[in-house]
């Protein structure tokens, strides 16, 4: 079976500390501690991994942080390959005031990706691919990594015969779409920065798909969080409505949501059932804050709920 690999080129661990009171200038004492490995590539390999697919992460982690990220994935049976870096994987802090609901979220900028190491992975990389899987890019990059890093890695993986799937911002989004990537992943908010479109309205989002194609992607997800997706390949373009549900958590949902596209990708189905597939595993997670360990029967169960529409691409 093909494998996804996915790369996180700018992980975290996200610390939660739950407080009963944010109080400035004072001791405050945490009541619950939570740790979460959270490169936005380590999710969509839980996610495959949860639908019963092989898959692999990779990416650069460096000092304590990076060894408790290895640990801590490996725990969860997903296996890494990492490059180090010199310095220490950043730890971003929520802290919850159980009160209010409110919180506090510092992130830190990441630790610096140097040339030597992007090329160490890049060698990483080339030694990695097989013709015939999918990688998935997420996320921002590294402090020191051009804005072409990922269209540079989409360019090799293109030429090894891979499929590449890409979900970044700003201009490692623009950069990636020009060199066409199989898929790009845009939410709301990165799809209105990259096109200008206010996206308000289906048609303007219509229109912002076909924005991204004419940058240069095969495939465009647009995720719209409660109004799912539109997912279109230019010939094709189907709209995936999930029915209303009691959301615990959106925060992950559209890694989520790519990990079920890709799977199905991955699966050889065809595009609307690709499509229901990223739908059903992005609003499964949703209403749990996770997917179960079993993750198939529950993302079935969605699909089930799913009012599906084809439309003019
Ligand atoms: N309120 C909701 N009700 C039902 N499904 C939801 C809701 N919010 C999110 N989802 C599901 O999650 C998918 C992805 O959501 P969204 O567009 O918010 O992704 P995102 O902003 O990329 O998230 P993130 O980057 O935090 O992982 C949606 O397409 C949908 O399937
Ligand atoms: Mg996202």
């Amino acid at each position: 079976m093909n494998t996804i690999v996915t790369v996180s080129a700018n992980p975290a661990i996200d610390l939660f500390l739950d407080v009963p009171r944010i109080v400035m200038d004072e001791v405050l004492r945490a009541t619950d501690v939570r740790r979460v490995w959270a490169g936005k590539g380590f999710n969509v390999s839980r996610t495959v991994s949860r639908l019963g697919h092989p898959t692999l992460a990779t990416g650069f982690v460096g000092g304590y942080a990076g060894m408790a990220i290895s640990t801590g994935l490996a725990e969860e049976g997903i296996p890494t390959d990492f490059v180090r870096v010199d310095g220490e994987t950043r730890t971003n802090v929520m802290i919850v005031d159980a009160a209010t609901g409110r919180h506090i979220k510092v992130n830190q900028p990441g630790a610096t990706v140097d040339v030597a190491a992007q090329a160490a992975f890049v060698a990483r990389v080339t030694h990695l691919v097989q013709p015939g899987d999918f990688w998935v890019l997420s996320g921002s990059l590294s402090p020191g990594m051009p804005a072409d890093f990922y269209a540079m890695l989409i360019e090799l993986l293109h030429a090894r015969g891979a499929f590449a799937a890409l979900d970044s911002s700003g201009v490692a989004l623009r950069a990636g779409c020009a060199v066409r990537p199989d898929l790009v992943k845009p939410n709301i908010a990165e799809a209105r920065e990259l096109t200008g479109n206010p996206l308000a309205s289906p048609d303007d989002a219509l229109q912002a798909v076909n924005a991204f194609h004419a940058a240069g992607a095969r495939r465009v997800a647009l995720s719209l969080g409660a109004d799912g997706l539109i997912l279109s390949d230019g010939n094709e373009c189907w709209h995936i409505q999930p029915p209303q549900i009691a959301v615990r958590t959106a925060v992950g949902a559209g890694d989520a949501l790519l990990g079920g596209l890709v799977w199905a990708l991955a699966h050889g189905k065809p595009l609307r059932e690709v499509a229901s597939w990223g739908v059903g595993a992005g609003s499964a997670y949703a209403v749990a804050d996770q997917l179960p360990v079993d993750a198939k029967p529950a993302v079935a169960a969605l699909i089930e709920r799913l009012t599906i529409t084809p439309l003019k691409p």
